[in-house]
């Protein structure tokens, strides 16, 4: 899967943190551009990983322990690299998707529990690829927490966590930006979404 002709973008960050509706603004400008554009997100992004996402991201948070929830991330986003990412970047696309590995990174390698070392393993196995480009929305915990809960999706299974959760995530992102400064990009994620995409776009363009 490295003969990549397009370009793979991802989006992260914190529950609530804007980061899904920025994917989609990009989408939308990267479209009016004159770019195919495939958008598309995790858990999830293929039928197969979409079955898997239900078993993730609904019901108690003691269902999995991290390690049975990084082996079902990593299915499912076997299944989504297979079937959904790797074929539109062949095919030259952008491909903007909502969370990728740095979410297994964050929440179960930091966040949930200490297993950076086995998600960094299980990545290199079974998953191989890094997006381009990875722009982490940062948001201020309590605001990303309060707008996640208040969506009432019944996929809260994580947000539920509670706020020192949320706290740990950002923080677990912030530090994969200083990790690896070449592709991941903080972006202020305050304000309106229109200002966001605009603190956007430069990594963008720089990129194509
Ligand atoms: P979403 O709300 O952005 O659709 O993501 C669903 C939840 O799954 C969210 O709380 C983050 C979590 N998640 C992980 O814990 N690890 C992962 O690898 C991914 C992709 C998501």
């Amino acid at each position: 899967m490295s003969a990549v002709r397009g370009r793979f973008i991802s989006f992260e960050g914190a529950d609530g943190a804007g980061k899904s509706t920025q994917a989609r603004l990009l989408a939308e400008r990267l479209r009016d551009a004159g770019h195919t554009v495939t958008l598309t997100r995790e858990p999830g992004g293929s039928p197969g990983a979409e079955e898997i996402r239900k078993l993730l991201v609904e019901g108690d948070p003691a269902r999995w322990s991290a390690e049975a929830e990084i082996l079902l991330f990593n299915a499912a986003r076997r299944d989504h690299l297979e079937r959904r990412i790797a074929p539109a970047l062949a095919k030259g696309h952008i491909v903007i998707s909502d969370r990728f590995a740095d979410s297994t990174r964050v929440y179960q390698g930091v966040a949930r529990a200490e297993l950076r070392d086995l998600v960094d393993r299980l990545h290199a196995l079974m998953i191989g690829t890094e997006p381009d480009l990875t722009l982490v929305v940062d948001l201020d915990s309590p605001t990303g927490l309060s707008r996640g809960l208040a969506r009432q999706s019944g996929e809260d299974r994580f947000e539920e966590l509670g706020a020192s959760f949320q706290a740990r995530l950002r923080a677990g992102f912030r530090a994969l930006a200083e990790e690896f400064p070449e592709r991941v990009k903080l972006v202020d994620g305050a304000g309106r979404p229109e200002d966001v995409a605009a603190r956007i776009w430069p990594h963008v363009a720089a990129l194509l």
